[in-house]
């Protein structure tokens, strides 16, 4: 049995998805031969260590009654350069200022020697290359399949099944509460505020919305995607962004009438990013609705390929997390 030692830095939403998932797949790791222990869990108030590994299921009970899972006063980026472990699970939230603690966290990580597979957007938007520079330096994996599209596994779809193809451009919808809104704003007729609150009830819009409906999130995801396919060093700046708040229910109805719906779609094409409001035809692969996300991806020797799934949810991007941690364990790329 090869035992792998974690640590789960950042314990919202996320995070209690990721406990969650290894609990819900301990038989199947262990049928795998992966003896995956817990040896510290984090969240904004402090640390909880145990190095024989923690009981999650306690965990997530404690933080559930008490607001956190905090029993040392050590901070995550502390308990990353004292606690000998394997690999990190950063999963604190998205800071697309600076990159926030998710931007320490992987640096203390990578100076460490441990793996990191990440949820968080903002680090990678802003400092792409220098993180994955890094991380090869120390001889360190890095992976992310997370942060573009929950569940949706387009980055591992085209560097692992689609290896050898030419990307030739990608288009998709990257944004769940942007399709949410708009889905809901042809059904009801109704503006594009009203549609947002009712997205918010559904728990996957940011904090902060405007980052949803501005674009900026779905260029953010463009960005990552971008860079990891193209070996590109674009932040989520260098996107030429338009959101979603211009939009009429008036003019989505008339272009439905037409034959199309209003979807936010991002895509790279020859080197250049753009997020913004596209007329796709109804019935097109990229036409989904709700809060799904999607991807088509042009290729020299598969044409093209899409792909379809949630974006966003606990459990959801928990998913895309354990995979990576079972390619990081298998010594997979
Ligand atoms: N606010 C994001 C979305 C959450 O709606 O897609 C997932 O990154």
């Amino acid at each position: 049995m090869k035992q792998v030692r974690i640590s789960i830095i950042g314990f919202g939403s996320v995070g209690q998805g990721v406990a969650e998932v290894l609990m819900k797949k301990q038989d199947y790791l262990t049928k795998m031969g992966l003896d995956i222990k817990v040896i510290a869990i984090s969240d904004s108030k402090g640390s909880f260590i145990n190095q024989n590994g923690i009981d999650l299921n306690s965990a997530l009970e404690q933080k559930r009654q008490k607001g956190t899972v905090a029993n040392v006063q050590k901070t995550g980026v502390e308990i990353i350069n004292e606690i000998e472990h394997d690999v990190v699970i950063e999963t604190t939230p998205t800071n697309i200022e600076d990159g926030g603690v998710g931007l320490e966290n992987m640096l203390a990580s990578f100076e460490n020697g441990r793996h990191v597979i990440t949820s968080n957007k903002g680090p990678l938007a802003l400092k792409y290359k220098y993180l994955v520079d890094t991380a090869n330096l120390s001889g360190c994996k890095f992976k992310f399949e997370a942060t573009v599209g929950g569940a949706m596994p387009i980055i591992n779809l085209i560097k692992g099944v689609l290896a050898g193809n030419d990307i030739l451009s990608i288009q998709g919808i990257l944004n769940g509460t942007c399709n949410y809104i708009l889905t809901r704003m042809l059904e009801e007729e109704a503006s594009y505020e009203q549609m947002l609150a009712e997205a918010q009830e559904r728990g996957i819009a940011e904090t902060d919305p405007t980052y949803d409906v501005e674009g900026i999130d779905a260029a953010c995801k463009l960005v990552i995607l971008a860079n990891s396919v193209f070996d590109m060093d674009s932040t989520y700046k260098d996107v030429d962004s338009v959101g979603i708040t211009k939009i009429t229910p008036e003019s989505m109805l008339l272009a439905y009438n037409d034959g199309y719906v209003t979807k936010l779609i991002g895509e790279v094409r020859n080197g250049k990013l753009s997020v913004g409001p596209r007329l796709v035809p109804v019935g097109h692969p990229l036409s989904v609705g709700d809060t799904l996300n999607v991807a088509s991806v042009q290729t020299d020797l598969a044409g093209p390929v899409t792909i379809t799934g949630r974006g966003a949810g606990s459990i959801e991007t928990a998913s895309a997390i354990l995979s990576d941690l079972i390619a990081i364990c298998n010594n997979d790329n």
